[in-house]
Order: C-alpha cells, then structure tokens, then sequence
C-alpha cells in the first residue's frame, strides 16, 4: 500500500470509530505510522520558520478564528480537516510558535492528546506519552510521532502536509 493509501485507509478508519464512538475500548489495531517528520524541534521550526506557500504547494490553513485557544502559548486544537488527509493537534508552544503533529498514536489505532500541565500528549489507550517534537518519552510507543512544518502568518496557522 502506498503512502497515499495508507493514509486515505487510516483517515477513513479513525472517521468511522468516531461516527460510531467506538473510541479505543474495542480490538486493538496496530497503527499505520507516518514517514519521518520533517519540522524538526519546534524551535528550530519557529526561529527558521519557512514562509507559507500555496495550498498546491501542501499548505493547508488552519484560521485562527475558527480554533480561539490557539490564539495563546500553551493553546492547542484538534486539527482534522480530510480533504487535506491532516489528522493532528496543533499546539501553540511558544509566543508566535507552532508544532503540528499526528494525532494517531504509533503504537495502535488511538487518539493522543495534549497534557497542557506537562507539555507533551498522551495516548489514552496504553499509555505512551510523546514529546513537542513528537519524539517518544514513554512507551510502549517505539515510534516517534510525525510532525509537520506549522508557521503563523496573519491570523491563521499555516501547516506544510505535503501530498
Ligand atoms: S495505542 Fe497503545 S499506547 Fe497508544
């Protein structure tokens, strides 16, 4: 299956256990994992931060309007929009500073999400926990989360997911 596929397969699973509300309480399903990040650490993605291109260019914009709380450091939204096969939670870092990353755990087929008191996401179904840069703090997770480019501009949140 290739990288496109996979993803289609992955976004259309994790639609349908939430139209079902399956949550993670069901089988266990090994997850489909992303290839390498390409944004680096998120300071290195603020301070060198690339200009936003177009959305041919694999930009997809992510307006500020519509996600409030990403308007503050510490902030953060799920971001799924699947027309664009982006699944992640996008987290304001630091004043003027992004990360974007994957929202499906590498482990199984789980949402993580954002532990504000602690600074890094958690996967609720066993455990893993996972740094800003989407590197893994604790297992059982092996594999890193990937990231992607996400840069302010205006008021919205540009984030680079090539396709
Ligand atoms: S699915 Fe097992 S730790 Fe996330």
């Amino acid at each position: 299956m290739d990288r496109r596929a996979a993803l289609h397969t992955l976004l259309c699973g994790t639609c349908a256990l939430a139209t079902l509300g399956a949550g993670c309480g069901g089988e266990w399903r090994e997850a489909v994992v992303l290839d390498a990040p390409d944004a680096g650490a998120p300071d290195e993605a603020c301070s060198g931060a690339p200009t936003p291109g177009t959305p041919e260019e694999g930009w997809v914009e992510v307006r500020l309007a519509d996600h409030p709380a990403l308007r503050e450091p510490g902030g953060q939204a799920e971001v799924r929009i699947p027309q664009a096969l982006l699944d992640v939670v996008l987290v304001h870092t630091a004043p003027g500073c992004y990360a974007a990353l994957w929202r499906i755990c590498t482990h199984g087929d789980c949402a993580v999400g954002w532990l504000p008191a602690d600074g890094v996401l958690e996967c609720p179904c066993h455990g893993s926990r996972f740094g800003q840069d989407g590197r893994v703090l604790t297992g059982p997770a092996t594999r890193p989360l990937a990231t992607f480019p996400a840069v302010r501009a205006g008021d919205s949140v540009f984030i680079h997911r090539p396709r």
